[in-house]
């Protein structure tokens, strides 16, 4: 398919390509893909200040003082995801738990048997939220455990977790906590000082870049110690701090491209108003756009209080004229990319509400999705299996 001839009927802003409403990559400002019109040298000291700039930045948005440091990695998020745990989670006797709501704590648990650490897990299946009272009756009843690994937002069904509760039984344990906010920061508060030892993130969430490279914030004393303990060369922390550090540059080829979009997306946060005039948009998105499938007749997985303003689960209808397939390339030729589901054992569907959309364009998305599913002739919105 050649979809430089492709005509989108979407609301105008993002010319012929569909919205992305998904976790990302996510649909980005006009700003922020011509920032990428012009190729920077890794090594020159504009591209290195930047860089400087970038990382400064990361630590200010997460209320980090001078005892964290913030070191990039090149890849996705889960590269930095498996450079922070085979930095700093134990080998030997000692164990890390993964308390895991979905897919991301289930990565986090397989890289973790994968570079031979120590895991034990709190599994809660697709969607419970875990309470920070178990995560403490998990380290009471396990001296071995020293380090916790807990996901911010469970993008597998757009749950928020309560890190900041359970940092409080981590740390009142004396224990090591690390959060997977992967796709929260930068739109959902969250504060280093608030018992967090180590905090992951990409360039292609709410902050509203381009993807290329994620990021791990940590103290600094930690870094420090984990000097080779990597499983891994590229994915090795210590030495990509160091490489940083010694002359603010990359090791290895950084992406440039995706470093100067994400320096003017960072721009863009702050003249928004920062991570709160972020959520709050995120929230509005979110309201409007649950409304509006409820009143269509979808049912959301999640309870209002639990689920975030990052992404919305809703269960597939029962009608036997329901087609994901067709419903979502049906979306996509009026101007909207949804996401398929990922729960295990529910048939769903998410909406991203993440990166540059705004009202418009949830009444837009809203306004195709009953079109199209008066062209599939769906009728019975009740869920599928309940
Ligand atoms: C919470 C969470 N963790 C980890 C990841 C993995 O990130 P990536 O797909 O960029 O490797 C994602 C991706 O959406 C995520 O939402």
């Amino acid at each position: 398919m050649d979809h430089t001839t492709r005509r989108y009927n979407g609301p105008p802003g993002q010319e012929d390509m569909p919205y992305l409403l998904t976790p990302g990559p996510l649909t980005t400002s006009q700003g922020v893909k011509a920032a990428m019109l012009a190729d920077w040298g890794s090594r020159d000291v504009e591209f290195r200040k930047v860089v400087a700039d970038i990382r400064n930045g990361l630590l200010a948005m997460a209320g980090a003082d001078e005892t964290y440091e913030c070191v990039i990695m090149q890849g996705s998020g889960t590269f930095a995801i498996e450079a922070a745990l085979g930095a700093f989670c134990p080998s030997g006797e000692a164990k890390t738990l993964v308390v895991a709501n979905g897919a991301y704590g289930d990565r986090a648990a397989k890289i973790l048997e994968k570079i031979g650490r120590p895991v034990v897990k709190i599994d809660k299946g697709d969607s419970a939220a875990p309470t920070p009272e178990e995560v403490g009756a998990a380290l009471d009843a396990d001296p071995a455990i020293t380090h916790v690994w807990v996901i911010h937002c469970e993008t597998t069904s757009g749950i928020v977790n309560p890190v900041t509760d359970i940092a409080k039984v981590v740390k009142g344990r004396g224990r090591r906590f690390m959060v997977d906010a992967m796709s929260s920061f930068g739109a959902l508060p969250l504060d280093m000082r608030d018992g967090l030892d180590v905090m992951v993130s990409s360039s292609n969430k709410c902050i509203e870049g381009v993807p290329g490279f994620s990021y791990v914030l940590v103290k600094r004393h930690m870094l420090e110690m984990s000097k080779g303990r990597s499983h891994s060369v590229v994915l090795d922390l210590y030495e990509q701090w160091k490489g940083l550090e010694a002359n603010g540059q990359f090791r290895f080829t950084p992406p440039t491209h995706a470093l100067v979009a994400f320096h003017q997306a960072m721009k863009e946060h702050a003249e928004e108003g920062g991570v709160e005039a972020r959520g709050n948009r995120y929230a509005r998105n979110a309201d409007l756009l649950v409304k509006g499938m409820r009143d269509i007749g979808f049912s959301t997985l999640l309870n209002d209080n639990e689920a975030g303003p990052i992404i919305q689960t809703f269960l597939t209808p029962r009608d036997p004229n329901f087609d994901f397939e067709h419903f979502y390339e049906s979306l996509r030729m009026r101007g909207f990319a949804i996401y398929p589901g990922k729960l295990t054992k529910r048939p769903s569907f998410r909406i991203g509400t993440i990166g540059k959309v705004d009202e418009t364009v949830m009444n837009g998305v809203l306004a195709a999705i009953r079109a199209v599913l008066g062209e599939m002739n769906v009728t019975d919105l009740s869920p599928l299996g309940a």
